[in-house]
């Protein structure tokens, strides 16, 4: 059985790999406390102690407005942290798999899906630092492989985290009757985390990079939120409406082509579109 080492697994999507892979694999689950990844020291010693197979690296800080406040704690966690993991992964010869993101794109003009390949220049402190992290762990172990994730959703599970979604944010909307303002200059893939999870182990088979990893969409947001209301059948769409000024400069387009991941993984890597993977996450 491979030994993996989960870092932040207490988190939205490490909970729910735990979760879901822990008949399939060893898994070392530390906890933050015991197991800071800003410290070499300590990442260096849990490393020794309990040698494991792969890394998978999902302990951040994620939230990307507190990395805008908070820059060199944002810094610290999601580029040291990631250059200490790296570091001991190469030590160890381990696979080493961490979570980038999407945001990564934020700052480019193009229209259409994203491939891996384009100059990116980030906006944001998360987007720049994910980058900067990608960058690192790369140089210091070309096995790395690098995932940028999209926006993920799920249903709230007991006992596990559950961030604000796009799909709680929507439910709670229609619960409440508020409403709710989506962008028209904004396109994104939105991912349902079981897909994420089911296409993980394929990751540790793929040769060191950087890989998009999630749904393609080619929806605008706010066309994305009112597909969401068809396939929930709720004929109120009021309670969602279009923001046109959001993102003046230029539209935001970090919506990932899965292209290189597919081919790379021989197609074990498949994601179905957003709106197809609401659909199924509904039932429909
Ligand atoms: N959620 C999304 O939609 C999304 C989208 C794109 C990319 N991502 C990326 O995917 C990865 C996983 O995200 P997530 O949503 O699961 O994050 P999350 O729910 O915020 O969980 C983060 C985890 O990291 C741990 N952690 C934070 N600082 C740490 C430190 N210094 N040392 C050790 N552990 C630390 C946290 O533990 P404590 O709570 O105990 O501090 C928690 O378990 C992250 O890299 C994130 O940036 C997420």
């Amino acid at each position: 059985m491979k030994k993996i080492l989960v870092t932040g697994a207490s988190g939205f999507v490490g909970s729910r790999f735990v979760q879901a892979m822990q008949s399939r694999y060893s898994l070392l689950t530390p906890g933050h406390r015991e197991f800071d990844i800003t410290s070499a020291e300590a990442v260096n010693s849990y490393m020794d102690a309990n040698r494991p197979d792969a890394i998978l690296h999902l302990a951040a800080i994620s939230n990307t407005g507190y990395c805008e406040e908070h820059p060199e704690e944002s810094h610290l966690v999601n580029v040291i942290g990631v250059e200490n993991l790296a570091t001991a992964a190469r030590r160890h010869e381990a696979k080493f798999i961490f979570f980038s993101s999407d945001q990564v794109y934020n700052g480019n003009s193009e229209t259409g899906l994203l491939d891996e390949a384009l100059p990116v220049s980030p906006e944001n402190h998360y987007g720049r630092h994910k980058l900067l992290a990608e960058q690192r762990a790369t140089e210091i172990y070309e096995a790395t492989v690098a995932l940028r994730a999209t926006w993920m959703y799920d249903a709230a599970r007991e006992g596990m985290p559950t961030h604000k979604n796009f799909i709680i944010n929507i439910k709670e909307a229609i619960e409440n009757a508020t409403t709710l303002r989506f962008a028209t200059r904004e396109y994104r893939g939105i991912t349902h985390i079981d897909e994420v999870i089911s296409n993980l182990p394929h990751t540790l088979t793929l040769k060191g990079g950087v890989y998009n990893f999630g749904a393609e969409n080619t929806l605008n947001t706010y066309e994305t939120a009112l597909a969401y209301l068809d396939i929930l059948q709720y004929r109120g769409k009021e309670i969602i409406s279009p923001d046109t000024a959001r993102f003046p400069e230029h539209i935001r387009n970090i919506s990932i082509s899965m292209k290189k991941a597919r081919e790379a993984s021989g197609g074990a890597i498949q994601f179905s579109t957003t709106i197809e993977g609401l659909k199924r996450f509904e039932g429909r």
